[in-house]
């Protein structure tokens, strides 16, 4: 499944991830592509709003990983920027998240693609203009759940 978003501002960014963010269940991880300023951690913020957690997402470049919430539903916020391997994936905490208690949200994913299930959610961001964003949500169609987002509307 593979569909194409346009948004003109990061409040209608913010606004179409709350949306999605609703439609998220434990066990989700949307690994996003997309340059510096894209829109990932804007884009993150709304997740959480869906999400129903209230504290402000900021970006977790120096900490590799921001957790909101507790579990049951926990989102943990990554930055994958520095990870040059899989094998360094090990420091970051990627593996101390149980899975059936957290939702990922993995900004650079493109640096531990190879790590990354066949259910991933994979959200590419690109900037058309100073405040437009295309927004291209993919994922394997066999994957279980998927159909939660074939009739997605922001
Ligand atoms: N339509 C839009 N959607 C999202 N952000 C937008 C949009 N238009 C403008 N922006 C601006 O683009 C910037 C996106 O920054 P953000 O930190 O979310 O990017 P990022 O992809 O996380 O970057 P980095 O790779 O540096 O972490 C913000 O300043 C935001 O206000
Ligand atoms: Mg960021």
């Amino acid at each position: 499944m593979k569909r194409e978003f346009i948004t003109n501002s990061p409040e209608e960014t913010i606004a179409f991830a709350e949306c999605l963010g609703k439609l998220l269940h434990a066990g989700d991880i949307i690994a996003y592509r997309g340059d510096l300023g894209a829109g990932k951690t804007t884009f993150t913020r709304g997740l959480a709003l869906g999400l129903g957690l209230q504290d402000l997402v900021t970006s977790p470049t120096f900490m590799l990983v921001h957790v909101y919430g507790n579990p049951p539903l926990q989102l943990c916020h990554f930055d994958m920027y520095r990870i040059e391997n899989t094998e360094e994936l090990e420091t970051t905490g990627f593996y101390d998240y149980l899975p059936e208690e957290s939702i990922f949200a993995i900004e650079w994913s493109e640096n531990i693609e190879t790590a990354l299930p066949d259910n991933t959610i994979w959200l590419t961001l690109e900037i058309l203009g100073e405040e437009q964003r295309r927004i291209i949500l993919e994922l394997k169609s066999e994957a279980k759940g998927s159909e939660r987002f074939a009739n997605f509307r922001a």
